[in-house]
């Protein structure tokens, strides 16, 4: 791929992972079978799918001085993330996610956001201030402080650069943020809470999820409601409404998923992707990442998702 970079603001994490049969419910303790350990957090998760899919990837947040920042930092390199503005804070542990996927690679994830709770708006302006010339699109996750969520938005806008912005978890700052016009990559439920949290509501109309149109009437952007087993459906700033089919999955693990998609669909459009081929390639390649356990096993190559798309 010859496109220009990627830039991805979010979170690094190491993930713990128990394979049980069912996920416990709320007090409840279900005894699993092994535990593994991987690379995760959806910021570098996302760096790690679009490098992968052949972009030059730039990841900005932060780690601990610790085992765990030294481990995930050599990863992401190992996989061909630069992680110059990946902040190594002294005081404070890498983020941790506690995961549990049950039978059917359902998962239940609760973080210890850690060093991804220090990152701070100054960090992003001035990471960003360095790596936005050779950008082609910056990709936001909201796991990291709202002060930095914000300031990449508002970074990307003011630099003209095309910013998608990923509001897993929904957080309320990201309500201010649409001002901006970024694209947004919600899931369905995602994208209901946050034209709530706007105080905008809009049924589900055939296959319009409740929320997209008056998401995309605050951004004047295109929102791509990510749909799970189901594809996806992008809905553009005309209001025309794109279903994107769900691709053909053996399903083992779903963690990183969604990161996946991100990661490739800024990946394709820093390259120059219109908009559909883009989102196709990246539901492409968001099943084929759902094949093993660990949110980055499953990714893959440029060449995977061109052979699995047909070409
Ligand atoms: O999206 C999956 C990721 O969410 C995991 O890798 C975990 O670290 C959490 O951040």
């Amino acid at each position: 791929m010859s496109g220009r970079t990627v830039v991805v603001v979010g979170a690094v994490n190491v993930d713990l992972v128990v394979a049980a049969p069912r996920l416990p419910g709320p007090g409840e303790t279900v005894v699993g079978g092994g535990v593994s350990r991987h690379a995760g957090g959806k910021g570098a998760n996302a760096a790690v799918a679009a490098a992968r899919a052949g972009a030059d990837v730039r990841l900005v947040g932060a780690v601990g001085a610790d085992e765990h920042g030294r481990t995930s930092l050599a990863e992401l390199v190992a996989d061909g993330v630069d992680p110059r503005h990946v902040a190594v804070l002294d005081d404070v542990p890498t983020g941790v996610a506690l995961i549990v996927v049950d039978a059917a690679g359902e998962n239940q994830i609760a973080v210890g956001a850690g060093a991804n709770a220090a990152v701070s708006a100054a960090h992003v302006r001035a990471a960003l201030d360095d790596a936005l010339p050779a950008a082609g699109c910056v990709l936001v996750s909201t796991e990291i402080t709202p002060a930095a969520v914000a300031a990449a938005v508002e970074r990307a806008a003011a630099a003209k650069v095309p910013c998608v912005l990923n509001p897993a978890p929904v957080i309320d700052v990201v309500g201010e943020l649409l001002r901006y016009g970024p694209i947004l990559t919600p899931n369905a439920s995602e994208c209901a809470h946050l034209a709530r949290l706007v105080g905008a509501r809009s049924p589900a109309q055939g296959p319009v999820p409740a929320g997209a149109r008056a998401l995309v009437e605050h951004t004047g952007a295109p929102v791509i409601v990510t749909l799970g087993g189901d594809g996806a459906v992008v809905l553009g700033p005309d209001g025309a409404a794109e279903p994107v089919p769900p691709s053909p999955a053996t399903v083992r693990d779903t963690t990183g998923a969604g990161d996946t998609f991100n990661g490739v669909l800024a990946a394709r459009l820093a390259d120059g992707d219109q908009m559909a081929v883009a989102v196709r390639l990246a539901s492409v390649a968001a099943a084929l990442s759902v094949g093993r356990v660990g949110a980055r096993a499953g990714m893959p190559t440029a060449e995977q998702i061109a052979e699995a798309a047909g070409g």
